[in-house]
């Protein structure tokens, strides 16, 4: 589908910003850099923005949205902004009873784990995505030729959610399902590939540049369950969207022993996580796509002399890749020091 005229990447906007160029395997010396939840609890305009407001509420109210998503571009000079919004929103306004529970994540007051819990959920309709494509269009008219990127969840992370009801480092009920009752497993996944394509889709068409697909927790599945259970889902998403003309990142954490498989359901940019280095990772993919990561967030913390020395660390194993666009491993911790984030995207500026 053609992107409409007004599209920064058709008015050409964004179409020439380093972090797109990089997207699309063009190397310059200009290192680009974004952190994943660069918009959220680590600012103090963000803590107070918020007060008052619940998390799901500020993601569906389309000013406060809008000014959360701008605000670490401002602060720290990133070079794209990502989207301030959560991977559970499609759920809601496709009618799920889902909240975030503060310090904890997505609960559930009636996980979806029968045929008859399947059949009570409804298509997500493009009208009930009004605050979202509202929230982009204030966001892209003030970022000019920087880049927003729109997320999703990707199936198995979104559906471990929706069946879990809350969040769980061994995934239960989720890896039960997915065993005894395979058939509703993937009717499951197909719905929730359905809900979250439609939300990608919209951010894009209001003036997203590019899209990540995270599957956070697909390494908590074996490589073969990967295959079996997960891939195919995430795969219609990336294929349901292909139409679109923007780069498609695919994240996932502890998934060092599955990159050519998330690879192959469609991204057109491999995000890495801090396990996996990066000249590891690209010679596991043959050299063949961009890369995006994968600074230890655990190493904000630390001293400064150390935190650069990882980072030149992280430049030079990313230099081997066909291009490279700086970001951490996985998010940034609540507790950082927002200076720590600033200064260090001025070094990798070469400031
Ligand atoms: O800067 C950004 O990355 C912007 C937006 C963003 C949020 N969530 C905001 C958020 C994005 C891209 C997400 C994605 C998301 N949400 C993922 C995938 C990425 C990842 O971290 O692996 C997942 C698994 C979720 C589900 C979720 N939402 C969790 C596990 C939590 C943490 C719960 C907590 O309080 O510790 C959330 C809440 C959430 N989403 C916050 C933010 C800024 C914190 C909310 C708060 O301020 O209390």
């Amino acid at each position: 589908m053609p992107l409409p005229l007004d599209h920064p990447l058709i008015t050409s906007l964004s179409a020439d910003s380093q972090v797109i160029k990089a997207y699309q395997g063009i190397r310059t010396s200009y290192k680009p850099v974004w952190m994943m939840r660069q918009a959220g609890r680590s600012l103090p305009e963000y803590r107070s923005i918020r007060a008052g407001i619940s998390m799901l509420d500020s993601c569906l109210r389309p000013e406060v949205a809008a000014e959360i998503t701008l605000q670490p571009v401002r602060r720290h000079k990133v070079d794209a902004a990502i989207f301030f919004s959560d991977i559970v929103i499609p759920l809601r306004l496709a009618g799920v009873n889902v909240d975030i529970a503060s310090g904890i994540g997505p609960v559930l007051e009636h996980p979806v784990r029968t045929r008859q819990d399947l059949e009570n959920l409804r298509e997500l309709d493009t009208d009930a995505l009004l605050p979202i494509t509202e929230a982009i269009k204030i966001v892209v008219a003030e970022l000019g030729s920087i880049p927003l990127i729109g997320f999703g969840g990707a199936p198995f992370t979104l559906a471990s959610y929706l069946i879990e009801g809350s969040p769980s480092k061994v995934l239960p009920v989720t890896r039960s399902l997915m065993r005894n009752d395979p058939q509703l497993w993937h009717d499951i996944l197909s719905w929730v590939a359905r809900t979250t394509s439609t939300f990608i889709r919209a951010q894009v068409m209001a003036g997203a540049s590019a899209l990540q697909l995270f599957d956070s927790w697909a390494g908590k599945l074996s490589l073969d369950e990967y295959v079996t259970f997960a891939a195919p889902h995430s795969k219609s998403v990336m294929t349901s969207l292909s139409d679109l003309p923007v780069p498609r990142v695919h994240f996932g954490t502890q998934t060092g022993s599955m990159l050519t498989q998330m690879r192959d359901v469609g991204a057109t940019v491999m995000g890495i996580d801090s396990d996996t280095p990066l000249d590891v990772a690209n010679n596991i993919l043959g050299g063949t796509i961009p890369l995006q990561g994968n600074i230890d967030p655990e190493r904000l913390s630390g001293s400064w002399e150390e935190l650069k020395l990882h980072v030149a660390d992280v430049i030079e194993r990313g230099s081997l890749a066909p291009s490279h666009v700086l970001n951490l491993g996985h998010g940034v911790p609540p507790d950082t020091d927002p200076d720590v984030l600033t200064r260090m995207v001025a070094f990798i500026h070469g400031e």
